[in-house]
């Protein structure tokens, strides 16, 4: 493992480092498949946009970016990102992309959301942490819920993605909640 910051069974999550700008990262930005229910994949990737985006989290106190990385390998196959911290609301939202697609479906993300999660709550000493997927994203919406978080609501034709309007699902997991076992499901 290099830097772990985050260690659960599976995987390991470290902050995003200059030199994974490079790496295949770049590409699952351009990936129509991996972005399809994102707000990336619009304009063509960039080493410029990668760079910028890269130098303003890393000065950011509010949105901090980690890499998803499998132990055993010790490969990076996507990132999790936490977003918009609200330090008097006690709150802030989580953002997951596995890049990898051949690493789908095998419960990375939900590992991921649920290691992030234990985090805000036990060392960042926030209380509520939101996140948002288009309904038709069923694994993004299944990850999130299998690491203990609700259904809060619906954000009407929030997204265009694949050629229609979607409905964005909105989902909440209160410290409260968590502390009553919002933790990965068996
Ligand atoms: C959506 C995404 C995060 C899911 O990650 P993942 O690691 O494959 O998800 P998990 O393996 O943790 O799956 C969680 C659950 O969703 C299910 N699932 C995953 N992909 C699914 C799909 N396409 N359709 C139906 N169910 C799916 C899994 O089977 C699992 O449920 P189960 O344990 O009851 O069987 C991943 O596919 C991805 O990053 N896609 C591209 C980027 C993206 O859409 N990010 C989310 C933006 S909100």
């Amino acid at each position: 493992m290099r830097h772990p910051f985050l260690v659960s069974d599976r995987l390991y999550l470290r902050r995003i480092e200059e030199k994974d700008l490079e790496g295949n990262y770049f590409q699952w930005l351009n990936d129509q498949t991996v972005t399809k229910w994102m707000r990336h994949g619009i304009f063509p990737n960039s080493s410029e946009s990668m760079r910028a985006f890269y130098s303003s989290q890393t000065v950011s106190k509010t949105d901090v970016v980690f890499a998803i990385v499998l132990k055993e390998e010790d490969s990076h196959i996507g990132n999790i990102g936490l977003h918009a911290v609200n330090y008097f609301f006690r709150s802030a939202e989580i953002g997951v992309m596995i890049g990898e697609k051949s690493c789908w479906g095998k419960g990375y993300a939900a590992e991921s959301i649920s290691l992030l999660s234990q985090h805000c709550f036990n060392r960042l000493n926030l209380n509520r942490l939101a996140a948002g997927a288009v309904a038709a994203n069923i694994g993004s919406i299944r990850a999130f819920e299998k690491a203990g978080f609700i259904r809060e609501g619906i954000a009407r034709q929030a997204y265009f993605c694949d050629g229609e309007y979607h409905d964005c699902v909105n989902l909440s997991l209160l410290r409260s909640e968590w502390q009553q076992g919002g933790k990965v499901e068996a």
